[in-house]
């Protein structure tokens, strides 16, 4: 089996928060055999939404995501295992929750194409993970640690 740990950022958006997803998204991800590796719950500010949806400063939509992202906290995590970037955006759906698979997070959960619940690292755009990860967290946040395998743990 090829095993490619890597490491990937996920976040629950404003409106999964106010719609208290937290729990279901993480619950989730945790189900998948994801590791996770940090979380921040935290208001993200005019700056860090300019530099994390840099790319998208000529879309339309660029306002309303920024205005959107910093109308209320998110939960920031990363999340480690096996391929994790594809395997978060393969759970996740499409962009568009109309157009997302049911068994998805935006399929089961979103309705909107702009509050769509769920951002995770575009697993087609290499280094955008290390990248949403550095921006996010400093590297005393992380926390590297193995899953036991005591008998307790089952
Ligand atoms: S992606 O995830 O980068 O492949 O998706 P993309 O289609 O390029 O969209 C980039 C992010 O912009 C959000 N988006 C929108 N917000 C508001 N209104 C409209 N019309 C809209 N279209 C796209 C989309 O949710 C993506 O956010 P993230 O957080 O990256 O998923």
């Amino acid at each position: 089996m090829s095993h490619h740990d890597e490491r990937t950022f996920v976040m629950v958006k404003p409106d999964g928060v106010q719609r208290g997803l937290i729990g279901e998204i993480i619950g989730r991800l945790e189900e998948r055999g994801l590791k996770l590796a940090g979380a921040k719950f935290m208001q993200i500010d005019e700056e860090l939404a300019h530099e994390h949806y840099g790319e998208h400063e000529d879309e339309p939509f660029f306002d309303g995501l920024v205005e959107f992202i910093t109308s209320g906290p998110v939960m920031a995590m990363v999340w480690e295992g096996a391929d994790a970037t594809r395997q978060v955006r393969q759970m996740m759906g499409t962009t568009d929750p109309a157009e997302a698979q049911p068994g998805t997070i935006r399929g089961d959960l979103g309705l909107d194409l702009g509050q769509n619940v769920i951002h995770g690292s575009d697993h087609e755009d290499p280094g955008a993970n290390e990248r949403e990860i550095d921006l996010f967290f400093d590297e005393d946040e992380l926390v590297d640690w193995e899953k036991s395998d005591a008998e307790w743990v089952y």
